[in-house]
């Protein structure tokens, strides 16, 4: 599949977009300090906090930080995701999409939530221990070309 230039001059602090990359809905947020600062320290848990298992997209360079938001050196607040679970394809629910999404319940805290079968992830797309996930969010391969501007894949 071509590479697919987004604009995410339009994401505000604390809201996602999903984009589409051979197929697949890609997302990308720009996380608040709050959200960043709650990323800070590798929690125990979480199944693979520096995401050192073997992943099918291996977590690039530019996005191995030492504060582990996975984010894009330089561009930390902006998190890009495969929105794909890595237990059985489902999509995962979350608050930070315009619409309701009705599979999340009221008291939710925040990061993604499968609705299949319960599997949760941090805001950096880590997942927690003991969910039927093996393994966090993909992050995909992606430049910026400006800005506001990422070319994905
Ligand atoms: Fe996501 Fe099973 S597909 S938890």
């Amino acid at each position: 599949g071509a590479p697919v230039e987004v604009d995410i001059s339009g994401i505000k602090p604390g809201e996602m977009q999903v984009f589409e990359w051979r197929g697949k809905p890609v997302w990308i947020m720009k996380r608040t300090p709050e959200q960043l600062k709650s990323l800070e320290h590798a929690t125990p848990e979480l199944a693979d906090p520096e995401s050192l298992k073997p992943y099918t997209m291996e977590l690039p360079d530019y996005c191995k930080n030492k504060s582990n938001n996975r984010g894009h050196a330089g561009h930390e607040e902006t998190l890009v995701l495969v929105g794909i679970c890595p237990h059985l394809g489902c999509s995962p629910s979350n608050k930070f999409t315009p619409g309701p999404q009705p599979s999340l319940p009221d008291d939710w805290q925040g990061g993604f939530l499968c609705p299949c079968h319960g599997s949760t992830f941090d805001l950096a797309g880590r997942v927690f221990k003991n969910k039927p996930a093996p393994n966090n969010l993909d992050v995909p391969r992606y430049m910026y070309l400006s800005d506001t501007k990422i070319l994905i894949g």
